[in-house]
């Protein structure tokens, strides 16, 4: 058991950070929540909850229970700790390559601080070899200092976070055996679910192998919807019969791939080996042409529509269904593109998103939107819309791109 005298630094409250430094807080350890974010830190230490809504209701509560707990200090600077768990983002630039910037001006932080036994842990997606990278870093700065290292990616579904960082498994890649060892003490303060230890290459290798997965997965999905609708047979009768065979599993097509992480780290996972690489490559490919299938569909069916075209509604606009996410979503690019392309007002309904705007577009109710429109776009499917189609009317032409809507 970890010592309660130990002294954690969390560097980046986002997404990942926030619950992890809450977590730990509520199990009586000593938390440095740093963020370079001045705002954030701000709202977080006067009892707001940052970039939270509606999909982290479980994160909000522990926020609420903990925000006075002598225990956690949000901050905008870093301070000396024994151990420190780096959650900053790691985006990729516009030609796909992963920008790991951000992990190494945490690194080169940490070194102001770091001493002998400190351990480091990375839970940024970063790509293969970064972790030598940052050894680099440390070794060049601080060459005699005996610390450990580890990679303990995160896997946590957005809407679900706290569940899943306490119950899934976790993969740790230690650079020797005693930092794999040190940060599996620390994990199994909160993880309920199995923690495997292996070596920082392989822990590497997997976290980007299962957002790949995900993503050719998703691709082979919309390319059999792809193909289906150009024979026009239906591609959702296609997949529910062939998954009745005992080892076949196709996931539902989409409008494109959205979120965090499945349409970014294939990128880092084939970063030096793009040309090379073709399934991973061209997954990633197909699932951005996705996209702009549906919005020539969309357009195609508004020009050959007789319905009123004045106004359009579209439903959902967030990356997937029922949540409150907008990150990296194809329903903001496919309104985008549909204003650049159809002469019409274009009103908007999400169930989960509020405080959200598109210039030139109208956020409405949906029974407002159905009065307004004669021209009707699904593009994911809440389950709001399950019973749309007792909602419309026959003046109502439907172009449903979520599946939800009965065939
Ligand atoms: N969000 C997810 O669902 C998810 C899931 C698995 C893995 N990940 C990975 O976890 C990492 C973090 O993702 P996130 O969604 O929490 O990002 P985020 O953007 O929500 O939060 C990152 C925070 O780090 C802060 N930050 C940036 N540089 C900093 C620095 N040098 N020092 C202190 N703070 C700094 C930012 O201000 C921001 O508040 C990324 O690598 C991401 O790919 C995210």
């Amino acid at each position: 058991m970890l010592s309660k005298k130990i002294k954690i630094a969390t560097i980046g409250q986002g997404y990942v950070g926030l619950p992890l430094s809450l977590l730990l807080c509520k199990n009586n350890y000593n938390i440095h929540a740093y963020d370079i974010d001045e705002n954030l830190i701000k709202k977080l230490g006067n009892g707001l909850y940052g970039n939270l809504n509606e999909n982290d209701l479980d994160v909000i509560e522990l926020y609420k229970s903990t925000k006075n707990n002598k225990n956690i200090t949000f901050s905008s600077n870093l301070d000396e700790a024994d151990i420190y768990i780096v959650c900053v983002p790691t985006p990729i630039k516009e030609n796909h390559k992963p920008d790991i910037d951000f992990v190494f001006s945490a690194i080169y932080e940490i070194l102001n601080f770091l001493k002998d036994d400190d351990l480091i842990i990375i839970e940024s997606t970063i790509s293969i070899n970064s972790i030598k990278k940052i050894q680099k870093i440390i070794k060049a700065k601080k060459k005699k200092i005996n610390y450990s290292l580890a990679y303990c990616p995160e896997r946590v579904l957005p809407g679900n976070a706290l569940n899943e960082i306490i119950r899934n498994d976790r993969i740790i890649g230690g650079i020797n055996k005693k930092s794999a060892l040190y940060a599996k003490d620390l994990y199994k303060i909160f993880v309920k679910g199995q923690i495997y230890l292996t070596t920082i290459e392989i822990a590497e290798f997997t976290k980007l192998v299962e957002n790949s997965f995900r993503d050719v997965n998703i691709a082979f999905a919309n390319e059999v919807s792809i193909l289906c609708e150009k024979y026009n047979v239906s591609y959702r009768k296609v997949i529910d019969l062939a998954n009745k065979h005992p080892r076949v599993n196709i996931l539902n097509p989409s409008i494109g791939v959205g979120g965090h992480c499945i349409p970014i780290d294939p990128w880092f996972l084939i970063e030096n080996y793009k040309k090379k690489i073709s399934l991973i490559r061209n997954a990633r490919l197909v699932n951005k042409d996705k996209t702009k299938i549906v919005t020539k569909k969309i357009i195609s069916k508004y020009n050959s529509s007789n319905v009123c075209k004045k106004n359009i509604l579209i439903l959902g606009l967030s990356y997937k269904a029922n949540i409150a996410d907008l990150r990296e979503s194809p329903a903001i690019e496919i309104v985008r593109d549909l204003q650049r392309h159809l002469p019409a007002n274009f009103y908007i309904n999400d169930p989960h998103l509020t405080n959200f705007k598109i210039q030139n577009t109208k956020f409405c109710s949906l029974s407002k939107g159905l009065k307004l429109s004669k021209f009707v776009v699904i593009l994911v499917g809440h389950d709001a819309y399950l019973d749309i189609h007792r909602k419309i009317t026959k003046s109502h032409v439907i172009i449903d791109e979520s599946g939800i809507f009965p065939e």
